[in-house]
């Protein structure tokens, strides 16, 4: 047995599927777990011979090809740190060490600065797909030093999902954390896509009286339609799961507190540090706090509760603007995922080709949707496009589909309905859209109570003050 081109460190979930993977791929790979019985796991689950197992990690690194290439998959924050630790007394320069977890981009600058002064390669990588993805096509967001990726890009394009034309749904992104910085928003968009998902399900049962079964229908038809994408196909299945440990359906009997691993948040803090308006994917944040407050949101609809007038909506309209209210929602928030992408390239030095970005997410991840193809044309044409909203293709969806949220958003209101991510799309694409905004208010405001000036609109350039007089 040769060496192997390879190394995973980290048997869990994620680092067993890829290990598993690169093995049926036909790349001979060493697997290392700090517990053997992992370790074991692995070899006893690989039917190719390609995983050579090690119990130690000097053993684990000599069966290496050199320079070797490692790929940690162990939990993010310290874990990956004290890997590395441990890793760096039997590595040599030219050697490379990729971090394939849901790391935060700006640890993986500090680690691949901090290596590369050593000689030693680092690069973030971002992979997306569950469990199911990474064992048979995740989609592979890589960052970090460019000639390092080259010597694995053979086995992580032939391990990745591909995309309908064929294409590998792995690309390299740009320098240092640009890997795990794409995956963060990626996470950022899913957190909005699961919740505008989420809201539509509440205005088919609570305003259309919809049953689990017609649901479920209803989101396999949008599914046929632009909307089309696994996160509106798993809905669509979820639905209609029996639940195995009682009567009725599954989706019933999950409490409704959502969690969250901390992507989402990360993603909402930088839009924040860097001034860009994600308020859908904030809104997909915020749903998942306030509802983990289960108890005190108890107490207050016992306090709130109120009697609303029943709409007597057309069920056939209002799915078809449900539909419209979805799509502009999805849209949106695919607008200020990649206006943060822009900023963060602008602010970090990357050189992102947001087409390709866009093609990394069409099969394998948990965003994968039909609307990609359309991001992909459009900055295709583009790469300087400052938010696809301005793009001739999406002004046309758009005006087809916001009439329907706006209309849906007017439901969910008079029925004492939230629908924070889709009423927060509805606001963002009207102030988006608005030529003269509130903010002479701010500022007048500003400049009344702290002196903190302001800009004139009438041509006369400059900043000014003005002594403001109580006058009523
Ligand atoms: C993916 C997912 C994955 C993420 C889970 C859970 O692309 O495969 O984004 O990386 O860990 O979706 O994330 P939360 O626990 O934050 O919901």
């Amino acid at each position: 047995m040769g060496a192997s081109r390879i190394g995973v460190v980290g048997m869990a979930v994620m680092g067993k599927s890829l290990a598993l993977n690169i093995a049926d791929n036909g790349f001979q790979v060493s697997v290392y777990n700090r517990s053997e019985g992992k370790t074991k796991e692995a070899v006893a689950e690989d039917r190719t011979g390609n995983i050579q197992g090690y119990f130690s990690l000097e053993e684990f690194i000599d069966s290496l090809e050199s320079p070797k290439n490692i790929l940690l998959m162990v939990k993010s924050g310290v874990p990956v740190d004290g890997m590395i630790d441990r890793l760096f007394p039997f590595l040599h320069e030219g050697d490379l060490i990729i971090d394939g977890g849901n790391s935060y981009f700006k640890d993986t600058v500090r680690r691949a600065n901090a290596l590369e002064k050593k000689g030693i390669h680092f690069f973030g990588m971002g992979v997306s797909g569950g469990e199911e993805g990474a064992r048979r096509g995740p989609a592979i967001m890589p960052g970090g030093d460019r000639k390092a990726y080259e010597r694995v890009r053979d086995i992580l394009e032939a391990i990745s999902a591909k995309a309908e034309d064929g294409e590998p749904c792995c690309k390299y992104t740009s320098s240092d954390g640009a890997g795990h910085y794409v995956k963060m928003v990626h996470n950022g968009i899913e957190y909005a896509d699961m919740q505008i998902i989420a809201e539509g399900s509440v205005v088919m049962k609570q305003i259309l009286g919809m049953d689990n079964r017609q649901m479920s229908e209803a989101f396999r038809h949008y599914n046929e339609g632009p909307l089309e994408s696994y996160l509106i196909e798993i809905t669509a299945n979820l639905l209609q799961e029996p639940d195995d440990m009682g009567n009725g359906f599954l989706v019933d009997k999950i409490l409704d507190s959502a969690e969250q691993k901390g992507t989402g948040k990360w993603t909402n803090l930088e839009a924040v540090d860097l001034g860009v308006n994600t308020s859908i994917l904030a809104a997909g944040l915020n749903a998942r706090i306030l509802s983990s407050q289960k108890a005190e949101r108890i107490q207050a609809a016992k306090i709130y509760s109120e009697e609303v007038p029943s709409l007597n909506l057309d069920k056939g309209k209002v799915l078809k603007e449900l539909e419209g209210a979805l799509l502009a929602a999805k849209i949106m928030s695919y607008a200020q995922g990649f206006a943060l992408y822009r900023k963060a390239a602008e602010s970090y030095g990357w050189d992102f080709n947001y087409r390709e970005i866009a093609s990394i997410f069409r099969a394998g991840c948990i965003i994968r949707a039909r609307l990609l193809y359309d991001l992909m044309e459009e900055f295709g044409k583009n790469n300087d496009l400052v938010n696809i909203m301005l793009s001739e293709s999406f002004a046309k969806k758009l005006h087809a589909c916001v009439p329907g949220l706006r209309k849906v958003v007017s439901y969910c209101i008079a029925q004492g309905i939230a629908c924070p991510a889709m009423s927060a799309a509805l606001s963002y694409f009207d102030a988006y859209c608005t030529e003269n905004s509130e903010a002479n208010i701010i500022q007048a405001q500003r400049d009344y109570f702290g002196a903190h000036t302001y800009q004139r609109n009438d041509g006369r350039e400059g900043y000014f003050h003005h002594a403001w007089v109580e006058n009523i």
